[in-house]
């Protein structure tokens, strides 16, 4: 990453201009009455090397000669940034800034601590702004806080920041899927697969991995369920199996939980809010004895889920409703710089569709994405 480099190189080379400035000090006289002096001398001087990288080691931007100087910086901050999700974002947004000719920082951000240092790093690496996918909706006031002290623009990714009333940001443009609606699209994919399979109703039962605090999620699972029911499955074969971690092994343990309460049901139906929760959900019906033939899983994001549709024998993760990350990643990261660039203001509520995806179709339509 970029900027875990750049930070590396100034503050080594501030750590070697304090070296330099202690040695000097080594040939001053040693009386008394200098000590304060010495002390004082060697603080603002260390602080003064520190601060400019050290021995003017670091070129100031009008004068770099590596072909960036004068461009607009921007950070692309996430979450996660081990999810192919997240790194398919930052595709797109490279894609942006080698199209616009603007420099893009990435950085993963996977607590709050480290959120806020980021945005200190960026404002001292002279960013203009920056795309986050945020670890916790609830930091939102600070992240604004932080960014307007230091002339930051912010765009929100994925998850929508939210006040301490726990209402949205709506000030904060944000992008982000249309949620209940790519929600539903999941909940009537299992429909009618399980008619296709010709299950019935009173043999099976639906795992449904929730993460409620988050927003974006809820609203996911929420329109799943509510597909399914609208496709006359019984509201009481519904199971909500809450997830505490948004990863496989989170999703895993809520759904084990849920599989070893809920015994006598011969076949499964399982989604969650994306990709790794049905991952999860599906490894724990295999875990709980149930068969890929009577499991049905479907995620969400199409992008975790490869490796999965790409087995030669199909497991019960039968298909994704993939929404595009490069996308994502590229119209935030556009919509940023024409912001700075031109004071373009972004659209304050952007939502991006899905499409089914499975074994049969996925090479298809990522190729046609560029991700294959
Ligand atoms: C959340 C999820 C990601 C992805 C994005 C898409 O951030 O954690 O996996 O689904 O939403 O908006």
């Amino acid at each position: 990453m970029a900027l875990a480099s750049r930070e590396g190189k100034s503050s080594l080379a501030g750590l070697w201009g304090g070296g330099v400035v202690a040695a000097l000090f080594q040939f001053l006289p040693p009386l008394p009455c200098m000590t304060f002096l010495r002390t004082s001398l060697l603080v603002s001087l260390a602080g003064y090397l520190l601060l400019t990288g050290g021995c003017g080691q670091q070129r100031s931007d009008s004068t770099r000669t590596d072909g960036t100087a004068g461009r607009i910086k921007l950070g692309f901050l996430v979450k996660q940034p081990e999810e192919p999700w997240f790194q398919y974002e930052w595709k797109g947004g490279d894609r942006a800034a080698a199209q616009y000719g603007f420099e893009l920082l990435k950085m993963g951000v996977p607590d709050g601590e480290k959120t806020l240092a980021a945005i200190d790093s960026l404002a001292a690496n002279g960013a203009s702004g920056f795309v986050i996918c945020t670890p916790d909706v609830r930091l939102g006031p600070a992240i604004v806080a932080k960014a307007k002290a230091a002339g930051l623009k912010v765009i929100t990714v994925d998850d929508r920041l939210v006040g301490a009333d726990g209402r949205f940001l709506e000030e904060v443009p944000y992008l982000g899927m249309s949620a209940t609606k790519i929600g539903q699209l999941s909940g009537a994919t299992l429909a009618t697969e399980m008619k296709r399979r010709g299950w019935a109703a009173a043999d099976t039962a639906a795992c449904i991995v929730t993460f409620e605090e988050l927003d974006t999620a809820r609203e996911r699972t929420d329109g799943i369920i509510g597909a399914l029911k609208a496709a006359g499955f019984p509201a009481d074969r519904i199971y909500k199996a809450p997830q505490k971690t948004t990863d496989i092994p989170g999703s895993f343990d809520g759904a084990n939980a849920l599989l070893a309460q809920k015994t006598g049901v011969k076949h499964w139906l399982v989604a969650g809010m994306n990709d790794t929760a049905t991952l999860g959900a599906v490894r724990a019906t295999e875990g709980n004895g149930y068969k890929a033939p009577d499991v049905i899983g479907v995620g969400i994001n199409g992008t975790e889920c490869l490796d999965e549709l790409r087995k030669s024998a199909p497991t019960g993760f039968f298909g994704s409703i993939y929404a595009s990350a490069p996308t994502e990643g590229f119209r935030t990261a556009e919509m940023l710089y024409l912001w700075v660039k031109e004071g373009k203001m972004p659209p304050l509520d952007t939502r991006v569709d899905g499409q089914l995806i499975t074994r049969e179709t996925f090479e298809q339509v990522l190729k046609a994405e560029g991700l294959l």
